[in-house]
């Protein structure tokens, strides 16, 4: 394979999700055998497969040290947290997060933008008192509700939020200031497409699988103070965060290769001007893409402006009489396949379309989508 992969598919996909050609190619060449440093190709290997090493040698101490560092200085994330790459996905976290964070007789609060903070606070209530202080759900999720007063949420655990709603296409403008009450963050489809505001947030975490690399990796972050808090009720030594930091990310054999593959993202990410370089041109391929939905009189966006996602742009075909609709979202999605755009089926829960244009995902293939759904649209 060359460093110039011809791309014959635009990859729409919500996660996994399209990575870099740089960063495939330079990590199939860690298959064949782990560099440590840069991208000089003559630069001498290890002599093995990062598929073969142990996650107790020294050369993938360097890899896990190195995906920490860039943590910081790429993303931001402040020297207040630890950094730890575990597994199990998002979804593990809905769970170890009230788990580990729940103080007795406080409620854990919640914000709930749809899907995945449903899942989330779903797994709270298993555990403990919930509430619910905000929500959309009674316009179909198709906005971020207003952050609600303090006295809201005054005597909360913690309140939790989802940064981006990867489903509906919804995105917080900015990370809320939530005061004294721990914020944590399910930044799993937005971690690293803008600056943030790491020191609001207390636990933030990520499925790598978007932004970071391949699925089997999850970014936790987590602000020193709150490690070590005693849980309440009985909590497996394996989902207690104090585990993870002690010797981090090496409680027992982590996703070495996933691990590898964040820290390729993150270089990559570095090359491209860090998070402000890539917002700038993650709001341009969003503003390409919103500006052709927004002047089609077939398309109607899901998210309200002020709410708009800059990764996943979901829209339905609200402009066609409704008897058509689904026939017509049908061969959209034929058409778009045999045009070569992949992954364009909107979540089995909200129906319609959606566009998932991640830090990886060229503007070119902005384009490509925008001149297809104008051509659809004159033909429709
Ligand atoms: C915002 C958000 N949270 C959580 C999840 C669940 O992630 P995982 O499959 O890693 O458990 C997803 C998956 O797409 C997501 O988009």
């Amino acid at each position: 394979m060359s460093a110039a992969r011809s791309r014959k598919i635009w990859n729409f996909s919500a996660g996994p999700a399209i990575l870099p050609p740089e960063v495939f190619e330079r990590a199939a060449e860690a298959i064949h055998e782990l560099k440590l440093g840069g991208h000089d190709p003559e630069e001498p290997g290890i002599g093995m497969s990062i598929l073969e090493i142990s996650h107790r040698s020294p050369p993938f101490d360097a890899v896990v040290k190195g995906a920490e560092e860039l943590c910081h200085s790429v993303l931001g994330i402040p020297s207040s947290h630890q950094v730890l790459f575990l597994q199990g996905g998002a979804s593990l976290q809905f769970a170890m997060i009230p788990m580990n964070l729940r103080h007795a007789e406080r409620p854990a609060a919640y914000i709930d933008t749809g899907a995945w903070s449903t899942k989330a606070i779903a797994e709270s209530k298993l555990l403990g008192p919930t509430e619910v202080v905000a929500s959309s759900a009674s316009t179909g999720f198709d906005r971020i509700p207003a952050m609600p007063p303090a006295e809201a949420y005054a005597g909360a655990s913690y309140l939790h939020i989802t940064s981006n709603n990867t489903i509906f296409g919804t995105e917080w403008a900015q990370i809320p200031s939530s005061g004294a009450v721990p914020l944590v963050v399910d930044c799993s489809s937005d971690i690293g497409a803008r600056a943030t505001a790491y020191d609001r947030i207390a636990l933030g975490y990520a499925g790598a699988q978007k932004n970071l690399g391949p699925s089997g990796v999850t970014l936790v972050f987590i602000r020193k103070d709150l490690i070590g808090r005693e849980p309440v009720g009985v909590v497996p030594k394996y989902l207690r965060y104090s585990t993870h930091a002690k010797d981090p990310s090496l409680f027992n054999t982590p996703n070495t290769f996933g691990i590898l593959v964040l820290k390729l993202m993150l270089d990559w990410l570095r090359g491209q001007g860090g998070v402000t370089g890539i917002a700038a041109r993650n709001q341009r391929k969003a503003d390409k893409l919103y500006g052709a939905l927004d002047q089609s009189s077939l398309c109607v966006p899901h998210a309200q402006i002020g709410s708009r996602s800059l990764m996943n742009v979901a829209w339905t075909l609200g402009g066609a009489p409704e008897a058509e609709r689904e026939a017509l979202t049908k061969r959209f999605l034929a058409e778009a396949d045999a045009a070569g755009l992949s992954g364009l089926k909107g979540h089995r829960s909200v129906g319609g379309l959606r566009a998932s244009i991640y830090n990886a995902f060229p503007e070119a293939g902005v384009d490509v989508l925008v001149e297809f759904i104008r051509e659809f649209e004159r033909r429709s």
